[in-house]
């Protein structure tokens, strides 16, 4: 099977200090990948630098075969490099239609826009009929729901999730969990999900790495990762 991104030795530094160090990462195409590690650990660092948001200080990000390390992130997201940010940072006083039609600022092919629109509310039915409604006025859950959907609606070949889990409720987080396999299983889109909710993560991921202060500590397909001592003892309490 191919990788769809493979990430070689990367370091991250902000100033002089060491926020991620020689972390390397694969994503098979059509999988789904987990990053998990508790706050601080540098999972949105990573993130951040595979879209070109924050540098590399050493290694090197190959996606599709190709090294984007460096480039703009709007280059990047042109790709199929799609990253759902961490808090969402919806757009709160513009609808949700204005919101997911953002999302597609960097396509031409109306014709797959207009599909993709059909899709993302075929996915979250609830968002046709909240279109014309203000995204500052959702719930969290509907929130995290639009803001997934404006990643989509960027064409990903690869959809980056940074905490979707955030500050929702269980029955909200099993949704939202179900929601990202659904989109992986129909559209073979691979997803990098990023999460310190373990049972989401493992709930639903194909493989699964673990981050404590920037650097890797396991790594594994999700049920062998799931037997391991170590991951057993930091992650679910023994
Ligand atoms: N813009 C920044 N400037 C300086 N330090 C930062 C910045 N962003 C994150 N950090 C630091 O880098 C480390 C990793 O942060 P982060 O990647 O946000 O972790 P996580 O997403 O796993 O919670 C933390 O020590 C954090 O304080
Ligand atoms: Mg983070």
């Amino acid at each position: 099977m191919n990788n769809i991104l493979e990430i070689k030795d990367i370091t991250v530094k902000y100033g002089k200090s060491i926020a991620v160090k020689n972390v390397s990462i694969d994503i098979p195409e059509g999988n789904i990948v987990t990053l998990v590690g508790a706050n601080g650990a540098g999972k949105s660092t990573i993130l951040n630098s595979l879209m070109g948001i924050v540098p590399v200080a050493d290694g090197t990000i190959s996606f599709m075969g190709e090294d984007i390390t460096g480039l703009a992130t709007k280059d990047i997201v042109r790709k199929g490099l799609v990253l759902v940010p961490e808090g969402r940072h919806l757009f709160p006083y513009l609808s949700v239609y204005k919101n997911l039609q953002l999302g597609a600022t960097q396509r031409t092919d109306r014709q797959g826009i207009a599909e993709d629109l059909e899709f993302v509310c075929s996915l979250f039915p609830k968002l046709r009929d909240r279109s014309k409604q203000k995204a500052g006025t959702l719930s969290g859950g509907e929130q995290q729901m639009v803001a997934i959907a404006r990643g989509i609606m960027a064409n990903p070949k690869l959809l980056c999730l940074d905490e979707p889990s955030l500050g929702l409720a269980p029955i909200v987080i099993e949704e939202v969990g179900r929601k990202i396999k659904e989109l992986n299983e129909k559209r073979g889109t691979s997803i990098l999900l990023i999460e310190q909710n373990v049972h989401l993560a493992f709930g639903i991921a194909d493989y699964c790495y673990t981050l404590q202060v920037g650097s890797l500590t396991a790594k594994g397909c999700v049920d062998e990762m799931k037997q391991n001592d170590a991951v057993k003892k930091a992650y679910f309490g023994g």
